[in-house]
Formats: structure tokens, C-alpha cells, sequence
């Protein structure tokens, strides 16, 4: 049994996720709001930024729902991977709008 926690629609989430459980699935067993699409890997609207922990990514079925890039960099579908341990991830909405904030606060302050 793997904790994650997940941040998604501006509120922070702590729920456990068996093993062969994907972190979609558990999320979703436990009524906290992930978003959800397709639940097969092709839509993209389940990415998440994995900030911490380590994972196994299965089929993705488009790439315009997770790219190479995308995949290298540490982003997942969280509805077509596995944790291998306590994983921290973010909805890709919550963190795209964290950086733009970051990134405005950068230049807010030259
Ligand atoms: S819900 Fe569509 S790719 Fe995960």
C-alpha cells in the first residue's frame, strides 16, 4: 500500500493507493475529485506532474495525451501508471497555473 498525495483543484489530498492499484483508481474508490477522462491513456485530461516518488508509466495510447518529452520529464497519466512507493503528484492544471503564478512573481518583483 502506497500513500500519494495529490494536489488537484487548489486543495491537497493524502489517500492510499494499493500497488496494483493506479493512483486514478484509488483516488477516484475514495470519492477525491482527480480529474478523470477516458481512463485508458488517451486523452490526457488524468496528466500529473510526479514531484516526488517513483512510478512505472504502462500504455499510453496517444501521444498527444503524455509526449516523449512529457514522459521524460517526470509528467504521468495518472489512470495508466503504478507507484512503486509513496508518490506526490499534482494535477496538471493546478501545476501549469503554480508556475505561471511563480513565474509572475518573478517578474513582479524586477
Ligand atoms: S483519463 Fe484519459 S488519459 Fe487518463
Amino acid at each position: 500500500m502506497n500513500k500519494i498525495t495529490l494536489k488537484a483543484r487548489g486543495q491537497q489530498f493524502e489517500y492510499s493507493c494499493p500497488s496494483n492499484v493506479t493512483p486514478l483508481r484509488a483516488a477516484r474508490n475514495q470519492f477525491i475529485p482527480i480529474p478523470t477522462g477516458c481512463v485508458s491513456g488517451g486523452c490526457g485530461m488524468c496528466k500529473v506532474k510526479v514531484v516526488n516518488g517513483e512510478y512505472e508509466q504502462e500504455i499510453i495510447r496517444s501521444h498527444d495525451a503524455l509526449s516523449d518529452e512529457e514522459l521524460a520529464n517526470g509528467y504521468a497519466l495518472a489512470c495508466c501508471m503504478k507507484a512503486k512507493m509513496d508518490l506526490e503528484i499534482i494535477a496538471i492544471e493546478d501545476y501549469e497555473k503554480a508556475q505561471q503564478e511563480s513565474l509572475e512573481n518573478i517578474s513582479g518583483r524586477s
